[in-house]
């Protein structure tokens, strides 16, 4: 993890409260728990020793229980509380080290935060609270002005902009929010519980677009969330934290498939695999294939080999024709065709190697053959057949 290549980097963060916090650090209580410190010593470890390196670009989701120490790290991030012990690095630049000056230019310049509760400034309208952050960086009020009417655009509250936030359900309050977030284009967004306070369907909604927006945005964010299935969708990487420490990390498809131990176990067991187990994951190489140049009797002995009724086309630049079947082997065969170019075969059914199981299993059922796995540029990288789907499928049912 070069210090360059990630935009922050936290290295061996702990927050204790209480007084005297730095009596946890004394070798005689180095191996008690958290709750025997709190009991011994009457202190609350927030975060203990917390690591982490958060990619630019990239969204790093950090979940767990309520109290484990969630939005203790990510006020930590940006010093809103100060650490005990330990760094933090936006850029390669140590922000403790930061005066306050310093600091409250860093976090005008570099960050925005997005709360569950919304934050917004009841008695200002849509666009003087998208505009609250480009106002306090001396930004004059006609580019402030136009800045936030783009933003406010952008997440989908266009012709709003002159209402007041309780004339809005909490879906809309919260899309406020994150256009105030994003006017100020910031390099990295802390976003904790953003969508905690939602309904379902508005909440499911609001992830779908989070995960569109940021498709464009490539903004670096560290997204706090209890909710697994949401950290899970959202995150490039998520952490999960228990009692103030990160007892995992990963991308999503590590966490569901090799839970680190019960406490995770717990956490992803309800999780189906099929949503983030990709093609590429269970896809095998074809036994055989045939290309066009080799003509229906080749076609007809690859597949009396191999024991089946159909084999892959490949055509002269290995794309996917489509699929040969035995019976239409032989009928050409009986025709003398001697090469299959312009031979009429069935389409493939075919999906891509990042796609998930989950939605592999239903173009499955519309086809006997294997489902075709192809690159971006069209060749066969792999087959997904019935067993594997299946063998996919059973391991979740195992998992719980
Ligand atoms: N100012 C404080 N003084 C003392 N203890 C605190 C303080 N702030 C937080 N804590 C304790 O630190 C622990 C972590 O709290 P934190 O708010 O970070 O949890 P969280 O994961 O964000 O929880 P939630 O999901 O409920 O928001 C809790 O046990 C909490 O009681
Ligand atoms: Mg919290």
């Amino acid at each position: 993890m070069a210090a360059q290549e990630s935009q922050i980097v936290v290295n061996g963060l702990w927050k204790v409260f209480g007084a005297k916090p730095d009596q946890v650090f004394q070798p005689e209580h180095a191996a008690k728990s958290r709750a025997e410190l709190q009991d011994e010593l009457g202190l609350v470890t927030g975060l203990r020793d917390v690591s982490f390196a958060v990619d630019r670009g990239m969204v790093f989701v950090v979940m767990g229980l309520s109290g484990s120490g969630k939005s203790t790290l990510v006020r930590c991030l940006i010093r809103l509380i100060e650490a005990t012990r330990g760094q933090v690095l936006f850029d390669g630049e140590d922000i403790c080290g930061y005066s306050q000056a310093q600091l409250i230019e860093f976090r005008r310049q570099k960050t925005a935060m997005v709360f569950q509760q919304y934050g917004l400034l009841p008695h200002r309208n849509v666009l003087d609270n998208v505009a609250v952050g480009l106002e306090i960086r001396g930004i004059d009020k006609p580019t402030r002005y136009r800045m936030a009417t783009e933003t406010i655009e952008t997440v989908g509250l266009k012709g709003w902009e002159n209402y007041r936030p309780h004339e809005m359900s909490g879906g809309m309050q919260q899309r406020v929010g994150l256009a105030r977030a994003l006017a100020v284009d910031p390099d990295v967004l802390l976003m904790d519980e953003p969508f905690s306070g939602l309904d379902p369907l508005i909440r499911r909604e609001m992830q779908d677009e989070l995960v569109s927006l940021q498709t464009e945005l490539h903004k670096t964010i560290v997204f706090i969330t209890h909710d697994l299935d949401e950290a899970l969708k959202i995150g490039d990487r998520v952490a999960i934290m228990r009692d103030g420490q990160i007892v995992q990390q990963g991308s999503p498809e590590e966490i569901v498939t090799l839970p680190s131990d019960d406490y995770v176990t717990d956490f992803v067991q309800d999780v189906s695999r099929a949503k983030v187990v990709q093609a590429q994951a269970i896809m095998s190489e074809p036994d055989v294939v045939i290309y066009e140049r080799q003509g229906p009797r080749a076609a007809l002995h690859a597949m009396r080999q191999h024991k089946l009724d159909a084999v892959f086309l490949i055509s002269r630049s290995f794309t996917l024709r489509g699929v040969l079947t035995k019976q239409q082997a032989t009928e050409l065969a009986a025709q003398n065709v001697r090469s299959l170019e312009g031979a009429t075969i069935d389409s493939a059914v075919t999906t891509t190697p990042d796609a998930y199981v989950a939605d592999v299993i239903p173009m499955a059922a519309q086809t006997e053959r294997p489902v075709a796995v192809l690159a971006e540029n069209g060749s066969l990288v792999g087959e997904i057949g019935r067993d594997a789907l299946l063998a996919a499928v059973a391991e979740d049912g195992q998992g719980a």
